[in-house]
C-alpha cells in the first residue's frame, strides 16, 4: 500500500501576499488540488495525508478525493515538522515497510509517469528514491557581489518531490533529525544522515516548485501541457 503524504502548512513568505501560496489558483483549481489529484491519480497511490497550518481557513475540507481517502493533520514550525506529523498520522494500515511518497503542495505539475518511475526505483532499492534532475546552469561561487570562482557542476542535481521512503525508516530519521536540532530541507538529506544512499530518478523539469509570482506564471503556462 502507498500513501502520499503532502506537507501544506508552509505560509510562502518568499512568495508574499496574504494567500499561501498552496491556495493559489491556476487553470481553475488550487495548486494543492493539482498536487493532490496527481498523486491520487495514479493507481498505486492509495490516498492522502495533507499536513495543514493550525488555522487554516481555506482548507475546502476533502475527505476523499477521485474515490481515494483524503486525511488531514496539523504541521509544524518547518516543512519537517510538518512531514513527520503527517507520518505519524497515516492510518495503522500503512505499515512501517510501506512505501510513502512526500510530495510539496506547492508543486502542482506533477505527472503519472514521473511517479510511476519513482515507484518502481523505491520499490526496488531499500534506501528509497527521489526525483531530480542534473543541473545544467555554469556555477559561480560569489563573494560580496563578484565571481571567486567557476564551480565544477558534475555531478550535481537539484532535488525535487515526491521523494518515497518507508513509512517506518522515514518517521525514524526525521524525528532524530528534530531530535538532534538538525535543520533538514528534504526528506533525503534527513536519510543521508543515517548514512544510506537514496537513489536519484531524473524526473521532468516542469514539475517547478512554486516559490515566487514568477513561477505561478510558468507553472499555469506548463500545466497541462506536454
Ligand atoms: N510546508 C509545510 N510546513 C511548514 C513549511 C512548509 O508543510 N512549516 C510546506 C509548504 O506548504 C509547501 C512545501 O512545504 O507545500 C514546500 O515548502 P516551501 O516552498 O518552502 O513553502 P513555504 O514554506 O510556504 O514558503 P516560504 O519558505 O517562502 O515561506
Ligand atoms: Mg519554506
Amino acid at each position: 500500500m502507498i500513501w502520499a503524504v503532502l506537507p501544506a502548512a508552509g505560509r510562502g513568505q518568499r512568495f508574499g501576499g496574504d494567500t499561501p501560496k498552496q491556495y493559489l489558483r491556476i487553470a481553475g483549481k488550487p495548486l494543492i488540488e493539482h498536487a493532490l489529484t496527481a498523486l491520487l491519480a495514479h493507481p498505486r497511490v492509495a490516498g492522502a495525508m495533507v499536513a495543514l497550518s493550525a488555522g487554516d481557513e481555506l482548507w475546502p475540507g476533502w475527505s476523499e478525493l477521485l474515490g481515494k481517502p483524503v486525511l488531514r493533520c496539523t504541521g509544524g514550525n518547518e516543512r519537517a515538522d510538518s512531514v513527520l506529523a503527517a507520518l505519524r498520522a497515516l492510518p495503522a494500515q500503512v505499515g512501517d515497510d510501506a512505501l510513502v511518497l512526500v510530495h510539496d503542495a506547492a508543486r502542482p505539475n506533477l505527472r503519472g509517469e514521473d511517479i510511476g518511475r519513482l515507484i518502481a526505483a523505491a520499490e526496488a532499492a531499500p534506501d528509497g528514491a527521489i526525483l531530480g534532475a542534473p543541473l545544467r546552469d555554469t556555477l559561480k561561487r560569489a563573494g560580496r557581489g563578484r565571481i571567486v570562482g567557476t564551480e565544477p557542476r558534475e555531478g550535481l542535481w537539484r532535488a525535487f518531490t515526491p521523494q518515497a521512503f518507508r513509512r517506518g525508516a522515514l518517521t525514524a530519521t526525521l524525528a532524530e533529525a528534530a531530535r538532534a536540532g538538525v535543520a533538514v530541507t528534504d526528506e533525503a538529506s534527513a536519510m543521508e544522515r543515517s548514512g544510506v544512499q537514496p537513489w536519484l530518478v531524473e524526473g521532468r523539469e516542469d514539475n517547478l516548485k512554486v516559490t515566487t509570482p514568477a513561477d505561478l506564471a510558468l507553472a499555469e503556462y506548463l500545466i497541462g501541457r506536454h
